[in-house]
Order: C-alpha cells, then sequence, then structure tokens
C-alpha cells in the first residue's frame, strides 16, 4: 500500500494578488505533482479569530479548545508536513498568524508540561516550514542582524512544540524572482 505524505499550507495573506498567495499556488501544484495529498487553511478566508481569551487559555489546561481551534486542530493532527505561508509585517509576522499559532498550537495540543517541569513535544514527527515576502531586501536585514533575530524567533517558537523546521525562507525585494522561480528546491 502506498501512503502518501499530507501536506497543510496554512497561508495568511489579505492580498488577492500578493506574494504569499502567489507562494501558496506554486505550493499547491508542486505538491499536487508529486501525488502528495494537499490541504490548505486561508486564514483571511476563513476569518480566523486571533485573539485568545482567558477562557481560551484555562480551557487549554484541561486539553478543552472553541470549536474553530479543534478544527484547525484536526488539520494539524493529519499533516506530516507544515508550510507557513505569512508576509512580514513590523519585522515579524502577522497578528493573525501569531494568534493562530498562540490558539491553535496550544498547550496540551502541541505541548504540554510534565509534573516536573520539563516539556512534551507534541508536534514531533511533523516538518514545518515558513514562506515570507517582505518589502526590504534580505540583505539588508541580514546585515542589520533583523534576519537572524526572525531566524531564532521562528525556530524558537517550532522547535518547542516538536516540529522539525525544514526551512525558513524569505522573499526580499533582491532575492524574490529567484526565490519564486526555485519554489521547488525549496521543498
Ligand atoms: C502592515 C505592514 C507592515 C510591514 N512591515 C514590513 C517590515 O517590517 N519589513 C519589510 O521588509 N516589509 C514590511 N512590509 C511590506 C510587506 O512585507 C511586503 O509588501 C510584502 O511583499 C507583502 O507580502 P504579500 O505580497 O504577500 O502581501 C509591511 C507591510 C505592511 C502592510
Amino acid at each position: 500500500m502506498i501512503i502518501l505524505k499530507n501536506n497543510l499550507i496554512i497561508c495568511c495573506s489579505p492580498i488577492s494578488d500578493s506574494c504569499s498567495n502567489k507562494i501558496k499556488n506554486g505550493l499547491i501544484d508542486i505538491l499536487k505533482k508529486r501525488d502528495e495529498n494537499v490541504e490548505v487553511r486561508d486564514l483571511y478566508a476563513l476569518q480566523f479569530d486571533p485573539v485568545i481569551t482567558e477562557n481560551d487559555i484555562s480551557s487549554a489546561f484541561q486539553g478543552k479548545y472553541r470549536e474553530d481551534v479543534i478544527k484547525e486542530q484536526e488539520y494539524l493532527k493529519n499533516a506530516d508536513s507544515v508550510f507557513l505561508i505569512f508576509p512580514i509585517y513590523s519585522s515579524a509576522m502577522p497578528a493573525l498568524m501569531k494568534g493562530y499559532i498562540d490558539r491553535v498550537l496550544s498547550q496540551n495540543f502541541a505541548y504540554s508540561y510534565n509534573s516536573d517541569g520539563s516539556i512534551n513535544k507534541l508536534m514531533t514527527g511533523k516538518t514545518i516550514s515558513t514562506f515570507s515576502p517582505m518589502g526590504a531586501a534580505l540583505k539588508y536585514y541580514e546585515e542589520s542582524g533583523v534576519k537572524s533575530a526572525m531566524d531564532a524567533i521562528f525556530s524558537a517558537t517550532f522547535l518547542f512544540r516538536g516540529f522539525e523546521i525544514s526551512s525558513i525562507n524569505y522573499f526580499g525585494s533582491d532575492n524574490r524572482e529567484k526565490m519564486l522561480s526555485e519554489l521547488e528546491n525549496l521543498i
């Protein structure tokens, strides 16, 4: 029996003809050509609520979540590889993407604590990669140290939950066209 790889693309872009959506469409084409399964969750189209509440946090302690979160967690449970596509806003991920991570990749779903304080990384076995268009030149972000800072924050967010990081990709003004033309080599 052939077991097909399950890919989950999570896209966060408010603009229909955005670079993020070009990347999304490119990844879908590449993965489908490889005969792999692809699920796509578009956070703007879903009107995903990024605002975590006091009740969300206290319920997560007991492994209870709101319906919209449970639905997204099911997609994650089934995924072997996760692809996050989001533009860089204010040298970070957009608030909607961050809210998705806080609410969906939550305590007792993506990680849990043992009584001795040690962490169970519940996303172990899954890979993750990020694809981020940005307005600035990547070279500028490298020289200023901002790229390293973003790399560190993104990596910590995913490693803490047990993901294996496949790649963190930036599509700056100086490398965007090259990156888009080489999308197939990035995944
Ligand atoms: C609210 C906002 C904040 C932004 N902040 C940054 C930034 O800090 N650094 C940067 O290089 N570009 C920044 N940009 C530019 C976007 O990252 C850039 O236009 C990118 O190509 C958008 O991706 P998209 O085409 O997928 O929408 C910002 C854009 C917006 C709308």
